[in-house]
């Protein structure tokens, strides 16, 4: 495994040419799809489904699919995504009555599986569960657009995390998600995270191997 994770966001991608897009941004060296599901419930927008995660795979995309459920119930979509080919599926604890149930059902499916915090959850969500996880993905905006900004008290809930996830001993991913740039990803990584969504700041640029470039020479520094 590399020691970062690059994970564009498609919820920025040109949605009319979506196969396309997804090609150009793994073949300008990105590793995750980032697939922000969104269910005008849980979240004030609504985006795409199983159906579309299936499609990528079917155009040929083989590339781990990072699914970020943010849709409340849960647990009804898990076997929809596992089956169209996620990789990894991530939710928001407060949108599932039994968080630990959810979990291993994600497990049970073949996925790996984490939580999402947002902002101004707590960090209690992650006590008992801590065995189950293989990511832990801190919001750094509001979860439900892309281009918003980075909001700056993520970097002190980032390093509590990072000492946690040291402390258990385990493989976990500590992924970030908002507001992600060139100029902050590597205070960001600085913090304890190792991987990166970013929606704006690379479908955002005509070049995305340019921008993806500048990111990993950041991670390098
Ligand atoms: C927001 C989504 C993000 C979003 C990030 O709710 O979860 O994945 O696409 O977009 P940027 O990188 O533009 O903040
Ligand atoms: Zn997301």
């Amino acid at each position: 495994m590399k020691d970062y994770l690059i994970a564009p966001s498609i919820l920025s991608a040109d949605f009319a040419r979506l196969g396309e897009e997804v090609d150009r941004v793994l073949d300008a060296g990105a590793d995750v799809v980032h697939f922000d599901v969104m269910d005008n419930h849980y979240v004030p927008n609504l985006t795409i489904g199983p159906m579309v995660c299936k499609a990528l795979r079917d155009y040929g995309v083989q590339a781990p699919i990072d699914v970020h459920l943010m849709v409340k119930p849960v647990d009804s979509l898990v076997p929809e995504f596992a089956k169209a080919g996620a990789s990894i599926i991530t939710f928001h604890p407060e949108a599932s009555d039994h968080i630990d149930r959810t979990l291993s059902l994600i497990k049970e499916h073949g996925c790996q599986a984490g939580l999402v915090l947002n902002p101004a959850t707590s960090l209690r969500y992650l006590d008992y569960v801590m065995d189950k996880l293989d990511v832990i993905l801190l919001m750094s905006v509001n979860p439900g657009f892309g281009g918003q900004s980075f909001i700056p008290s993520t970097l002190n809930k980032l390093r509590e995390v990072r000492r946690r996830i040291n402390d258990s001993g385990r493989d976990i991913r500590l992924e970030i998600d908002g507001g992600v740039k060139v100029d902050n990803i590597r205070e960001i990584a600085e913090a304890g995270a190792d991987m990166f969504v970013a929606g704006s700041a690379i479908f955002g640029k005509p070049d995305y191997k340019a921008v993806i470039e500048q990111m990993r020479n950041e991670l390098a520094q």
